[in-house]
């Protein structure tokens, strides 16, 4: 009989806590069990979860708990282009800009992105003049995914320097400015709702400094990335060159989307697909896989394992890659913002939610906070994620010594190691996952990115929240405004730093 989700998690609270070491002395197939490869064509991810505590009979009772969670039932709404957000009354789209969903979504997403196509080989065929420079404003979700993958894809012979710029704070728009020059520059405006107050204010200011600089009609220099095609109009922005996408598409979900087109302008069409193609891989293998096989699922099991029977509030992620750097901060958004909830969908309270995203990249991490990692008193899951081959050219050295250390540090996590001096002990049975990519191309990094948000929908599907709205943000912006807006009075505190900034009405 299926049982209840209160009974899989009581179930799964029982279980024995053997260390690593242990688990891996009992089971020689555990490896094999554990740790599985994804191919996308010649490429492939290979996806080590066996340094998890997770054992043949917690995944039972996982795949136990994801059915009584309605797993598959959820996971078929989500490809439907059902309403899977209910506070928002939206479906979440975002694989059918990769091609699988429901059949008009991804008809509509492919004549979106076959216009988006045209403009950016027209782009680079010269069409608006000579573009040197790419200005990129947008910020949260559309600004960190075109970041990641402008910095991970874009690095060799880009075909446009795109500068992604998301802070309101002038010092960073300024140093995009000092590094373009305004005659061969053009302005991306990124934004799902075309009125986020950072955005607008830095794509003003955008213009300014192309007028500034004696060049004849600056929006025509702009190219609009929205789901508010109308507001683009409204601002000034010629339809030929605003690119829409779905209201159904979530902003840290878009870079699949008209957000991505700084990618494209940087690595060009061709590699842009790719991207698109590695992703679709990911979305065919999680609609199609059942329980532990399915590797975002796997992957949700171990990190509630750890949130809701380890008691970890935290997660980090080091990648073992420079041009992932930005990865970390990218997960921040995609698994705090959507995850980051106390009520479940029906408003009831929820228990533990997402734990904290933080990392950093390899080897730099292990010279600052490893020491907590191995001997501090909280017990941190990591994931690890390297790439066989290198991204440099330099002597092969360099990339040898990275990936020993990466693996060496997983080990000597889980290993540990003796002492009789309590400063030089290490406690071990330190849990990692190891993602291991063949070579970052463009479908792997796609491959990544979807890997991480059906993870982070798995997750969501289990603790029974909506990964999809975000109502957390709209307070502080609330605030922000009646500040603005002068007459009312805050705490003590506030009026206090109000006053001392000179910006208090009272
Ligand atoms: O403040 C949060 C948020 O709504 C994110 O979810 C979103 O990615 C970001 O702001 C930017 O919104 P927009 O794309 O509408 O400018």
């Amino acid at each position: 009989m299926t049982k209840t989700r209160d009974e899989a998690w009581k179930s799964l609270a029982l279980h024995p806590d053997p260390t690593l070491n242990e688990l891996f002395a009992q089971d020689p197939g555990r490896v094999d069990m554990l740790s599985s490869r994804l191919e996308l064509g010649e490429m492939g991810i290979r996806f080590d979860w066996s340094k998890t505590h997770l054992t043949d009979s917690l995944l039972t009772d996982f795949e136990a708990l994801a059915d009584a969670s309605d797993f598959d039932t959820m996971r078929a709404r989500l490809f439907a282009g059902e309403v899977v957000n209910p506070t928002e009354n939206r479906a979440a789209e975002h694989s059918a800009l990769r091609g699988v969903g429901q059949e008009a979504s991804v008809e509509e997403a492919d004549a979106l992105r076959e216009r988006m196509k045209l403009l950016v080989e027209a782009i680079h065929a010269g069409a608006l003049g000579e573009v040197n420079h790419l200005i990129h404003v947008g910020i949260g979700g559309s600004a960190l995914g075109p970041a990641l993958a402008v910095d991970a894809l874009g690095r060799d012979d880009p075909k446009v320097d795109v500068h992604v710029v998301s802070n309101i704070d002038g010092v960073a728009l300024e140093e995009a400015f000092e590094a373009c020059d305004p005659a061969t520059t053009l302005i991306a405006v990124a934004s799902k709702t075309f009125t986020t107050i950072e955005t607008m204010t830095n794509a003003q200011s955008a213009l300014k400094w192309l007028a500034d600089a004696g060049v004849d009609d600056p929006t025509g220099r702009v190219i609009a990335l929205t789901a508010a095609p109308e507001k683009a109009v409204e601002w000034g922005v010629d339809e030929t060159r605003i690119l829409p996408f779905a209201q159904s598409v979530g902003g840290r979900y878009s870079l699949w989307s008209s957000i991505g087109f700084p990618i494209a302008i940087s690595i060009g069409w061709e590699m842009f697909k790719q991207m698109l193609n590695g992703a679709a891989r990911v979305d065919e293998h999680f609609r199609d896989t059942a329980g532990r096989d399915n590797l975002p699922l796997r992957a949700a099991f171990s990190d509630l394992y750890y949130l809701r029977l380890r008691g970890c509030q935290t997660r980090a992620v080091f990648a073992y890659d420079e041009r992932l750097r930005l990865f970390p901060d990218y997960l921040q958004q995609l698994e705090m913002e959507s995850n980051g909830k106390s009520v479940t969908v029906d408003g009831e309270p929820s228990g533990p939610t997402a734990p904290i995203t933080w990392g950093g990249v390899g080897t730099d991490a292990q010279h600052a906070v490893f020491q907590l990692l191995h001997q501090g008193t909280h017990l941190v899951p990591i994931d690890f994620i390297a790439s066989i081959e290198p991204g440099d050219l330099l002597d092969s050295a360099h990339h040898h010594i990275l990936l020993m250390n990466c693996f060496a540090q997983g080990a000597a996590l889980m290993a540990g190691k003796q002492s009789d001096d309590p400063h030089r002990n290490y406690p071990g049975d330190r849990p990692s996952a190891t993602i291991l990519v063949d070579d970052l191309d463009a479908a792997t990094f796609g491959a990544l990115v979807a890997f991480h948000e059906h993870r982070v929908f798995a997750a969501a599907v289990m603790l029974d929240i909506n990964p999809f709205d975000q109502f957390g943000v709209e307070l502080g912006k609330e605030m922000a405004n009646k500040i603005e807006a002068g007459g009312e009075t805050f705490d003590a505190s506030t009026e206090a730093l109000l006053k001392d900034a000179g910006l208090s009405n009272n």
